[in-house]
């Protein structure tokens, strides 16, 4: 009963971080598309940046943005800033429910490195924060008035960090933390930079100040650099489905290939929004580094297994799942915090076994995803009668 309680509070969570993404990041697409689609024209009156008409849902829209701000403060002013709060504090929760409150599960590989629970949460826990800063430091530096320079310097560090995470977390831990860590730094952009910017300015309105151009400046560069990360950061949250992306051992350039063709894909709408038809070359070179990714993660892939070598008796099979699997995919789990056969996979009889053959080489051959953590010390050499019992036609003899 209390699983199956955590499992719906981990649903109702994951649910609503989803939704509140798709409003941030719909939003991050809308204003950065308005913003490059916007036209000066001479009738705009004194102080107006530029205009754009748009219609939707049966009706016109004028859309104007100031330079700076209007020399008056509006009646209401609308604020953009809950759906980035509620992604990540719902994101931060999940976080905490599938990752921290129990490390051994997902977080923690012993293969990779044999980190105590604690240690675990507190890399983790201590990276984002750690990530932030010195991308906050970066941007104060003089770097930020090159551009280029400090989206090269930005990503080069990024791939640093997912390297990192590589070497001390499961593959799939370590995907989770680049996502998060980088949707930190997105909501931290907002929270501590964007919305704090744009309180100075309407205070200076409200005082009947002159704002400071710089605060607005600030907060769009802030906003831009959100806006070139979403597509990579909602790959890697939700590669943690797909067992082949994270768990070879070059899983962090293989994130860091996609990041790059994200960014470049997103650059390509960017300028196509402006009206200009974009370069050529930004949306199908985008391609290239995530063909790139594709490329490496096929090309890493152990060898299909053949049919030859000893056979292996269905029995061994057997014993192997039995003594490594069934502790979880069974109609009635023995392991603490599992109520039910995970995803619905169970393995009770010689026909489920035989059924799911494909399913068990790959996740428990090629992607090595199973079992959970190792929890239950599986061997290279009960992998490879895996494989082998699979090359030679997984029959139930
Ligand atoms: C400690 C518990 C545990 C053990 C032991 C375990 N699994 Fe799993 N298995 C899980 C959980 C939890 C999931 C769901 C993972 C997810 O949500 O992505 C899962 C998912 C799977 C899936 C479905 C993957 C997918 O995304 O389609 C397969 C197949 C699988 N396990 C096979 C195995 C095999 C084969 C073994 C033994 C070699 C094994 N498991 C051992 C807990 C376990």
């Amino acid at each position: 009963m209390l699983s199956t309680t955590i499992e719906w509070v981990s649903l109702l969570v994951r649910w609503t971080h989803v939704i509140a993404g798709i409003c941030w990041i719909g939003s991050s697409f809308y204003f950065m598309a308005l913003d490059a689609g916007l036209k000066h024209h001479p009738r705009l009156d004194v102080g107006v940046k530029g205009e754009s008409w748009q219609v939707h849902g049966g009706g016109f829209y004028q859309m104007q943005k100031f330079t700076v701000a209007p020399d008056f403060m509006p009646d209401e002013l609308v604020w953009y800033k809950w759906e980035a709060y509620s992604t990540f504090i719902f994101g931060f929760i999940l976080l905490v429910l599938t990752y921290y409150l129990n490390p051994t599960r997902y977080l923690i590989d012993p293969n990779v490195m044999d980190l105590k629970p604690w240690d675990a949460v507190g890399i983790g826990a201590a990276s984002l924060l750690f990530g932030w800063l010195a991308y906050d430091a970066l941007c104060r530096s003089p770097l930020a008035n090159k551009p280029a320079w400090l989206a090269t310097v930005g990503f080069a560090l990024l791939i640093a960090v997912f390297y990192f995470y590589s070497q001390v977390f499961s593959g799939r831990g370590a995907f989770i933390h680049a996502g998060a860590l980088v949707g930190t730094i997105m909501v931290a952009n907002v929270a501590l930079v964007i919305i704090p910017n744009q309180h100075k300015t309407v205070a200076d309105l409200l005082a009947g100040r002159e704002p400071n151009p710089a605060y607005g400046i600030t907060g769009k560069n802030r906003s831009t650099h959100n806006n070139y990360v979403t597509l990579p950061v909602i790959f890697a949250m939700i590669s943690n489905h797909y067992a082949f992306l994270y768990s070879s051992k070059w899983n962090w350039l293989v994130l860091g290939a996609v990041f790059v063709g994200g960014f470049m894909i997103r650059h390509w709408f960017n300028i196509k929004h402006t009206g200009e038809t974009p370069d050529w070359r930004w949306w199908p070179a985008g391609a290239v580094p995530i063909a790139l990714a594709a490329a490496l993660t096929i090309y890493l892939q152990p060898a299909a297994p053949s049919s030859g070598g000893p056979q292996v008796a269905f029995g061994d099979v057997q014993h192997i799942i039995g003594e490594r699997c069934v502790v979880c995919h069974s109609a009635h789990p023995s392991f603490p915090g599992i109520a039910e056969a995970p995803k619905g996979i169970r393995f009770d009889t010689p026909k489920l076994i035989a059924a799911q053959a494909p399913l068990i080489y790959a996740q428990a051959v090629v992607g090595r995803a199973m079992p959970l953590g190792n929890v239950t010390g599986i061997t290279e050499e009960e992998r490879q009668a895996l494989a082998s019992w699979y090359g030679q036609g997984a029959s139930t003899n």
